[in-house]
Parts: structure tokens; C-alpha cells; sequence
């Protein structure tokens, strides 16, 4: 089956409002390539002037995170209603940044997803193990329970449209990514575990490797059989590097 690759920017905690409209006009300067979906994930605070900016491109519009339910007593909090509204279409869910600093379990993040389809949203859900846990030899494990514990409750007709991000948490943000074949033969488990639980639909599921991708590796990535597309960090701050990194991705 072939899989349109995806190119997301996850601009993290960067950008007021100013700079995430300076760097979407420069984005939209630029005519993207054909075959390659492209999105950005700005900071809450931009979504209403970026998701203004995008009208009438093909860039999508997508948030790091949100909470489940669709209303209520949650200070802090955004809910999928609220993203919807902004014209969102992805929403990150279970970055380890936020597994990690903001104690997302399992259970929050398939929570999360469930919510996100409800809202007809697509999740980009994040899986991906420690450096101590690569050490360790249990990469296979984490990366297909944390897969597993996500899709729970899915139906096949969600899956079909379902992202996930396979970053290795040692590669995130310290210019050490994972080979193109090792992050090959993770996101090819990821499949595994995905087959297994929706059999056909599976292979329509696109799997993203993240974790300092650069404009220098990301045709590395593009080339392997298993990894659609990149969820890309820093180098997503940067619109000629981001344009590099979506040129790259033609297949
Ligand atoms: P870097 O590309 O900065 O390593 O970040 C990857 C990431 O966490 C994307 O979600």
C-alpha cells in the first residue's frame, strides 16, 4: 500500500506569536512538493493566527497535546472541542517529553487518542524507549507494549488513519539520531504489533521516525520501507531546513 509520507514540525515550547507567523509565511513562500503531506504543531497560544495564516494551503494544522474530555473543570487544560475549533487536524499525543516531565502513563495517552478520534481528529502518538532501556536490550519491548497500551479500544476504521511517532527518547533534541535501519527495524515491529491487532488496515497506518532528524539524514530515513515521513523537532524552527527535510521526503 502506498502511504503519502508526512512531514510534521514540533515546535515545542518556541515561538510567540510573531515568530510562528514570520516562519509559517516564510514556509508559504516556498511551493512544497507533491506527494509529501506537511504539517506544523505551534505552541497553543499561535494555533488561532497560524491556523488563519494556513487558509487556503496545504499545510495542516496540527497541537502537541490536549486533555481528554470535551469541557470542564480542568484549569489549564485545552480540550479536543477547543482544537477542532481551530481548525486543528493532528494532535500529538504522548510525547515523551510529556511521558516524561509530565507523568503521561500508558493509560493517559490511549485515553488521549480515543479522544482524539472521538473529535475527529487524527492522533500522532508517540512510542519510544530510554537510553537505558535501549542499553538494557529492552527496546522491543517498551517501543510494542507502549504500542499496544495506545491502541486500545481502536477500531480498524480509526486505525486506518492513525500516525505514530517513533522517537527514540536518547535521540530527542541531542543531534544523536537513531541509523536509518535500526529506526527501520523498530518502526517495522511497530507494524508488526499493528497487524496483528487490525490485520489489512494496518499497512495503511503511516509510522514517522523522530529524533534530530536534519536536513543532512532525513533522505536516509525517507529510503527505508517501513518509516513514512518524520515528526521533527528542532530543525522545524528553521523554514529552510524544515524545506530541505520535506524535499527529502519525496519518495
Ligand atoms: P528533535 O528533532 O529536536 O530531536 O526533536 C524530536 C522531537 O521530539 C519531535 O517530536
Amino acid at each position: 500500500m502506498a502511504r503519502t509520507p508526512l512531514i510534521a514540525g514540533n515546535w515545542k515550547m518556541h515561538k510567540t506569536v510573531g515568530d510562528a507567523l514570520a516562519l509559517v509565511h516564510a514556509l508559504r513562500r516556498e511551493a512544497l512538493p507533491d506527494g509529501v503531506e506537511v504539517a506544523v504543531c505551534p505552541p497553543f497560544t499561535a494555533l488561532p493566527e497560524v491556523s488563519r495564516a494556513l487558509e487556503g494551503s496545504s499545510i495542516r494544522l496540527g497541537a502537541q497535546n490536549m486533555h481528554w474530555e470535551a469541557q470542564g473543570a480542568f484549569t489549564g487544560e485545552i480540550s479536543p472541542l477547543m482544537l477542532a475549533d481551530l481548525g486543528c487536524h493532528y494532535v500529538i499525543v504522548g510525547h515523551s517529553e510529556r511521558r516524561q516531565h509530565f507523568g503521561e502513563t500508558d493509560a493517559i495517552v490511549a485515553r488521549k487518542v480515543r479522544a482524539v478520534f472521538a473529535h475527529d481528529l487524527v492522533p500522532i502518538m508517540c512510542v519510544g524507549e530510554r537510553l537505558d532501556e535501549r542499553d538494557s536490550g529492552r527496546t522491543d519491548q517498551v517501543v510494542s507494549a507502549q504500542t499496544e497500551a495506545g491502541i486500545a479500544g481502536m477500531e480498524p476504521s480509526q486505525a486506518e488513519r492513525l500516525v505514530i511517532a517513533y522517537e527514540p527518547v536518547w535521540a530527542i533534541g541531542t543531534g544523536r539520531s537513531a541509523s536509518g535501519e535500526e529506526a527501520n527495524r523498530v518502526c517495522g515491529l511497530i507494524r508488526g504489533v499493528l497487524s496483528e491487532r487490525f490485520r489489512s488496515a494496518a499497512a495503511a497506518i503511516r509510522i514517522l521516525y523522530g529524533g534530530s532528524v536534519t536536513p543532512d539524514n532525513a533522505a536516509e530515513f525517507a529510503r527505508q520501507s517501513e518509516i513514512d515521513g518524520a515528526l521533527v523537532g528542532g530543525a522545524s524552527l528553521d523554514p529552510q531546513k524544515f524545506l530541505r527535510i520535506i524535499h527529502a521526503a519525496i519518495r
